[in-house]
């Protein structure tokens, strides 16, 4: 089954919103059976998602970011605990907007990534070069840097459950995808990187997915390579109808792939 994560990022700002699109999204997804969806939306309307897609359903629910310690003195933070107790499965983690806007680290997205692990949240940690960077053909150092140090400490057996998102930053928002061809050479760099860092079974297990300017008009043009197994979608995810379609693509051109 394919793996399909809606990362609403900081969107929609009214509950009221929130609240209209989840239940768009229900009527439509609510019983999907050939594809695994995530809904991620920002932290404080996760219980309304939860309540409205019921916790016993096939939509499964992620949080953006989580704090790396489960509890305490930590003002603002949201504990990885905390989103595991009221239903949360997934965690996103080093997205390119919190390492570019709020000076995420490598270590500090490790630290976060083993919380999210100890509790028993599933982390997408995402990985991806500049556009700079990639022209200056750093991208595998880049993401070789990402994992090592985003993995370091983790185990081989939690390191095949984890998923990785392939976003490079330069395609995110920027209505201009990477190509697919690109994504698989970057997708087969991530998997050798992987086979270093732990052995060739766990690159072959790892699940990635690929986000960037993914909608409802390309989509067709991504879904056939059995490389990846799903996508990551921002703005795209804001529209109900926009999403579906996109589900239905990849489900139909995909009934293949395995998660
Ligand atoms: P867009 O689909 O809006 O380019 O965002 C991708 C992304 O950042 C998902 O995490």
């Amino acid at each position: 089954m394919p793996l399909i994560i809606a990362n609403l990022k900081c969107n929609p700002s009214t509950l009221r919103e929130a609240r209209r699109l989840f239940i768009s999204l229900k009527k439509g997804l609510g019983n999907i059976r050939k594809a695994q969806v995530v809904v991620c939306p920002p932290f404080l309307y996760i219980p309304e998602l939860i309540k409205i897609f019921g916790r016993a359903g096939k939509i499964k629910f992620g949080a953006q970011d989580c704090f790396w310690e489960k509890e305490g003195a930590f003002t603002g933070e949201v504990s990885p605990l905390s989103l595991k107790s009221i239903g949360v499965s997934f965690v996103i983690l080093g997205h390119s907007e919190r390492r570019i806007n709020f000076a995420e680290s490598d270590e500090m997205i490790n630290k976060k990534l083993k919380a999210a692990l100890s509790v028993g949240l599933l982390p997408i940690l995402c990985v991806g070069e500049t556009k700079k960077e990639r022209r200056e053909g750093r991208t595998f150092q880049v993401l070789k840097k990402e994992l090592r140090v985003g993995l370091k400490g983790v185990s081989a057996k939690n390191a095949s459950k984890i998923i990785l998102a392939y976003e490079p930053i330069w395609a995110i928002g920027s209505g201009k995808p990477c190509e697919l061809n690109e994504i698989i050479v970057e997708v087969l760099s991530i998997r050798k990187i992987i086979a270093a860092l732990y052995r060739k079974k766990v690159a072959r297990e790892v699940k990635v997915v690929y986000g960037g300017s993914i909608d409802a008009e390309n989509i067709s043009k991504y879904s056939t390579d059995s490389n990846l197994q799903g996508f990551l979608i921002g703005g795209a995810s804001l529209n109900s109808r926009e999403f579906m379609k996109i589900v239905g693509t990849i489900v139909k051109k995909n009934s293949d792939f395995n998660f």
